[in-house]
């Protein structure tokens, strides 16, 4: 049977390597009259990607460079009136997903009253489009650049929560893959990890459809045989084919996300495991626990590493990650075994709802103990 489904995709993504130097084409498209540019705190200085962006654009540019990992709503919030006081009409986001989904919120927010913490906990809705948004991913992981989300930390109830409208797509997506060649080998995996969650929830998602199962697929295979090299090997065609996946995988991201993200947000507040880390944790569990109530799936994601069965698949897969040289069990990460119920707890969320068997605190906290 074939379901309906529609989709629209409002961004316009260029990609390739050296296509940083399109942003000024993109800008003068919008005819902004100042900038708002938001970066991390100081890797794109270092770096010298602010500066080069600076000298390639001829307008004036307010630099916000405030932005953490697991960015806080008091940190948009700072960014929002900013951005309002300098009259900025564009907003770039320059950087990881932590930059990218900071610069989002602003330039939404910017254009709709209130705090973010409103917007995180739906105590308001999004009414008005937000300022022009460009998003310049310099990692190969988030797929901020290609969907319509944010995920911000509300400092006060320290929950990871998400803001959504499809008004918060970006109109322009630069993916230059040069931009992903000076990741360390730790920061390469972690994303790339991130990227393989993003794909496998979304695949298998009680709302894939069949747009989002082929691009979904086409990102978890390229992770599966780019990924190892390209944490091993600082050549362009790995990180290409990352920054392809990471943005396939970001597409689908329009579905939102379930399991292993459901159980990421308490280890990365809890315990400050990276994002991608804290998904990249459960993938093989998850895999493994979801494996017989969608085996066609999981036969298709088997097939990717050269094997029908799917039990050999999922082996394919725990070697893979085993191999990125990150420590893959939670006593090795400072996780207490007695908070195991209580993270299990936290992992709960609506998104869960997706996953497409239905999974219980108990069935988490099995997944937790098989990882520790
Ligand atoms: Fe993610």
């Amino acid at each position: 049977m074939v379901c309906l489904w529609s989709f629209t995709l409002p961004t316009k993504i260029i990609f390739g390597a050296d296509t940083l130097k399109r942003l000024k084409d993109c800008v003068d498209e919008i005819k902004p009259k100042k900038i708002f540019l938001v970066t991390g705190r100081s890797s794109m200085e270092k770096l010298g990607i602010t500066s080069k962006i600076k000298s390639m654009l001829d307008y004036e540019i307010v630099v916000f460079n405030q932005v953490e990992p697991n960015p806080s709503d008091t940190t948009v919030d700072k960014g929002i009136m900013l951005c309002r006081e300098n009259n900025c009409d564009l907003v770039i986001g320059l950087g990881g997903g932590s930059a990218m989904d900071a610069g989002k919120t602003i330039a939404i927010l910017a254009e709709n009253n209130g705090l973010t913490k409103e917007y995180l906990r739906k105590e308001k809705t999004i009414e008005h489009k937000g300022i022009p948004y460009i998003a310049v991913p310099t990692t190969a992981g988030t797929g901020s650049e290609a969907d319509n989300a944010a995920v911000i930390t509300d400092s006060e109830i320290k929950k990871k929560l998400v803001v959504r409208h499809d008004y918060m797509y970006p109109c322009f997506a630069i993916v230059d893959p040069e931009l992903t060649m000076s990741m360390p080998r730790k920061l390469t995996a972690v994303t790339g990890l991130d990227a393989l969650s993003h794909a496998l929830e979304t695949y298998w998602s009680k709302k894939a459809n069949s747009l989002i199962e082929a691009i979904s697929l086409k990102a978890i295979e390229l992770i599966y045989h780019n990924l190892p090299n390209a944490c091993k090997q600082p050549k362009i065609i790995y990180r290409e084919n990352m920054s392809l996946a990471s943005t396939l995988a970001g597409i689908s991201l329009a579905i939102g996300t379930n399991v292993m993200h459901s159980i990421s947000y308490p280890l990365t507040i809890r315990y400050g495991i990276p994002h991608g880390h804290a998904c990249g944790l459960t993938i093989i569990e998850t895999m493994t626990f979801n494996a017989d109530a969608i085996p066609e799936k999981m036969k298709a994601i088997a097939n990717i590493t050269g094997t029908s069965d799917i039990h050999e698949g999922i082996e394919n897969f725990r070697n893979m990650i085993n191999n990125l040289g990150l420590p893959m069990r939670l006593s090795e990460l400072g996780v207490d075994k007695n908070d195991i119920p209580l993270l299990a707890e936290e992992s709960i969320t609506r998104r869960l709802e997706l996953n497409p068997k239905p999974i219980e605190p108990k069935d988490i906290e099995k997944i937790l103990l098989n990882i520790y």
